[in-house]
């Protein structure tokens, strides 16, 4: 895998400042694996998921669109509206065809934009590590990284701590879309719902949330 790690960082086209977002994620998204999913995740996977996770991102919605339809994926129409999900397919399927990457890692690029319930753990991670990276500077995102870090540091159980963030990056980015009147997938509202459920759930030995 550090061979394949090597040639996508050699491959990767676009812009500085995308360049650094995505090394922040491969950062961000080792830390989180190591935190929460040692047995899981190696850290070349995270790092290998978290260079290609943007890979398509600059690409023309064209060209983004002539990969799906290379690879034979279909695109449903309303997403058609939301071509800044489209980068997630794409990528998703220059892993698998042009990198021959392992399919746990086309799945976390695949779903890093909207996430989904029950994800799996590298999809979570590059989910959520693209969310917090240290480069993402807007008031929601840092806001969310702080939040993050106090449950992390505050909180005995830290899955707990995990969901209760991961929560809290869906309301965010329901909450952005409504004001922005733009559609919401509804993989994230489902994913919000099912995190919602696995925090809600109440601490049997208290009685107590948390
Ligand atoms: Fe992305
Ligand atoms: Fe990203």
């Amino acid at each position: 895998m550090k061979e394949l790690i090597e040639t996508v960082r050699r491959d990767l086209s676009m812009s500085e400042k995308r360049r650094r977002h995505t090394e922040g994620v491969v950062e961000t998204a080792k830390l989180l694996a190591e935190r929460h999913f040692p047995a899981e995740i190696a850290p070349e996977e995270a790092e290998l998921a978290a260079l290609l996770h943007d890979y398509t991102k600059e690409y023309p919605v064209e060209k983004q669109l002539e990969i799906c339809r290379q690879y034979g994926m279909e695109v449903p129409a309303e997403e058609l509206e939301t071509p800044k999900l489209l980068h997630a397919r794409s990528a998703s399927l220059l892993a698998e065809h042009l990198y021959g990457a392992p399919e746990k890692i086309c799945s976390a690029v695949r779903w890093h934009t909207t996430g989904r319930p029950a994800m799996r753990p590298l999809e979570l991670v590059i989910y959520f590590a693209d969310y917090i990276e240290p480069g993402r500077t807007d008031p929601a995102c840092t806001r969310l990284r702080e939040y993050y870090e106090r449950q992390y540091q505050s909180r005995r159980d830290k899955t707990r701590a995990l969901y209760l963030a991961l929560v809290r990056s869906f309301d965010t980015t329901v909450r952005f879309l409504l004001a922005e009147r733009k559609p919401i997938d509804s993989c994230t509202v489902e994913a919000r719902n099912d995190y919602l459920r696995l925090v809600k759930t109440t601490n049997p030995h208290t009685g107590k949330d948390g």
